[in-house]
């Protein structure tokens, strides 16, 4: 791969003067790191329980994952047999991606996917939704552009850290949940409702993030640090 080509020129700081983190270099390019440390056993159980939800649906063969970031999920879906592509708003996170991934990655916003209608089997959305100003449209966008499902991975509303996330960003020492909002089970099922009315779907959710000694990992209580959750169309033929 040619290491000399850089999707933006190392000496950019910032994106536009926005002021997500997502689009300012100092976090972009030290985000792979964080889940090289304490946040790698969070990883493996995030991994599983998408596996779970995904395969439980063998039409999808070929994803689209959105808000890839660096590619953590998105190279990371080959390992059980899903062909993925990558998307994301952020030329930062892309510039990572890009060393990272051999797939296809598209530079675009959530809300306006540039595929054709039923390009994908299934989209994905791995701790990106969180940020999204106009959920509806954007799962009504996913639902144009995939054909069998919708899989969401994301951080839970329902866990002890959401306080603690408030807390430190309060102080200015979080910069990550600044422009992010928290769902819980419950309220994305009501959005999804909302955006998918007249089709016929079925959801399954699962959550993980509980603690190391707490005896099972993984549960269909809408606690813990992170749900994964999956929309299956039932009204497409296979
Ligand atoms: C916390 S990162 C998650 C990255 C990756 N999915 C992961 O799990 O490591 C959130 C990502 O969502 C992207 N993002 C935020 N808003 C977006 C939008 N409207 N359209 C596409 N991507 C978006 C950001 O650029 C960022 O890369």
């Amino acid at each position: 791969m040619d290491n000399k080509f850089e999707i933006l020129p190392s000496e950019l700081r910032t994106w536009q003067g926005r002021e997500e983190w997502f689009f300012n270099r100092d976090h972009t390019d030290t985000y792979e790191q964080w889940y090289e440390g304490r946040y790698k056993r969070a990883e493996i159980w995030q991994k599983r329980v998408m596996e779970q939800l995904v395969k439980s649906d063998p039409r999808v063969q070929k994803l689209l994952e959105f808000g890839c970031g660096t590619t953590r999920f998105s190279r990371w879906w080959k390992e059980i047999g899903i062909d993925a592509t990558g998307g994301d708003i952020s030329p930062l996170m892309l510039s990572q991606a890009r060393h990272l991934f051999s797939g296809d990655l598209v530079n675009a916003d959530s809300h306006h996917m540039p595929f054709k209608d039923h390009t994908f089997d299934s989209l994905a959305f791995i701790t990106t939704f969180e940020y999204y100003k106009d959920p509806v449209a954007v799962i009504r966008e996913s639902a144009r552009v995939a054909k069998y499902g919708i899989a969401f991975g994301m951080m839970n509303r329902n866990t002890t850290k959401y306080i603690r996330r408030r807390v430190q960003q309060m102080f200015g020492k979080n910069p990550f949940y600044v422009t992010a909002n928290f769902y819980t089970p419950k309220s994305l099922i009501a959005v999804i409702d909302e955006a998918l009315e007249g089709r016929d779907y079925s959801i399954q959710w699962t959550c993980t993030g509980l603690p190391k000694r707490f005896p099972v990992q993984q549960w269909h209580v809408p606690i813990g640090d992170f749900f994964g959750l999956y929309v299956r169309f039932n009204d497409v033929e296979s």
